[in-house]
């Protein structure tokens, strides 16, 4: 497929997915949210992509926000389609993808561009990455899950401070944060994101879809976790993949999983 805001390609089962606007620091603009939108939807459906990265070109940003340029004149009605629409297109699609998504943060993760870096399943950052939400400076909170995703991450105070101060944490703050799982040199990020991304490919597709599932119920509303966990768990006794898994560690071999 043709992008004109993005890069993608798949390699030895990973699907590298690059937001390419580095003049805008790689802004999200709309037709950037569904591009994105159908990279994820493609990567997640082929049999060839195992786990999906998503970062951004350039030195400098991951991404410097949703495009301010786009909403600068909207109605109230039209702000709550934006944050809807985005939310629904990609921020909670990515979240929810059954493949597993880790954002690799290569510099600004600010607004729109945090949110996506915390819709990923796990964050991995270089050591010149900035991350805030400073909607509030701008007369606006964040719209595309991160007043749910970052107290998630981060805890209810911490969160409270990123967002009422609008300000920016580092990359070791955040990792003390919690909010990336490691920190890198920006020449290693993509190499150590791969090899992360290896571990994962190593395991059952499936299982880890269902662990995706269960994971996440628990931050869904009328959703019990526990009983997501219950009811994946017993489904994965049904699949070819528990068989190979359990044949494989029984005979003293290394599963060949299926997959999905
Ligand atoms: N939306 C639209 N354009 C953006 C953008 C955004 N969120 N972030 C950066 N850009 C554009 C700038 O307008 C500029 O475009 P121009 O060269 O056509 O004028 C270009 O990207 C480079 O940005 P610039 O501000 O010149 O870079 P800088 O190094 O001086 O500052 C930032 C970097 C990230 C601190 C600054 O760009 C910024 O504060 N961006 C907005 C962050 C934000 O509020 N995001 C939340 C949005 S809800």
């Amino acid at each position: 497929m043709k992008y004109e805001n993005i890069l993608s390609k798949t390699e030895n089962g990973i699907t590298t997915i690059t937001i390419n606007r580095p003049s805008k620091l790689n802004a999200l603009n709309r037709a950037t949210i569904q591009e994105l939108h159908d990279a994820f939807e493609d990567a997640d459906d082929s049999a060839k992509t195992k786990v999906i990265i998503v970062t951004g070109s350039g030195e400098k940003a991951f991404v410097a926000g949703a495009d301010i340029s786009e909403f600068a004149d909207f109605s109230e009605e039209e702000g709550a389609k934006l944050a809807a629409t985005g939310q629904e297109l990609l921020f909670d699609f990515v979240a929810n993808l059954s493949t597993p998504v880790i954002a690799a943060i290569n510099g600004f993760a600010l607004g729109g561009g945090l949110e996506l870096a915390m819709a990923a399943h796990f964050r991995i950052a270089s050591d010149n990455a900035k991350m805030g939400l400073p909607e509030v400076s701008l007369g606006v909170i964040p719209g595309y899950g991160g007043t749910q995703r970052l107290p998630q991450l981060v805890g209810k105070g911490r969160a409270m401070e990123m967002i009422m101060t609008a300000g920016m944490i580092d990359a070791n703050q955040a990792l003390q944060y919690g909010l990336v799982n490691h920190v890198t040199t920006p020449e290693e990020l993509l190499e150590f994101t791969e090899k992360t991304a290896s571990k994962i490919m190593r395991n059952s597709s499936v299982a880890i879809a269902a662990a995706i599932k269960a994971i996440n119920a628990n931050y869904e509303d009328g959703e019990n976790g526990f009983d997501v966990e219950i009811e994946e768990f017993g489904n994965c006794f049904g699949t070819e993949d528990f068989e190979e898994g359990t044949q494989a560690f029984l005979q003293k071999r290394k599963a060949d999983f299926p997959g999905r």
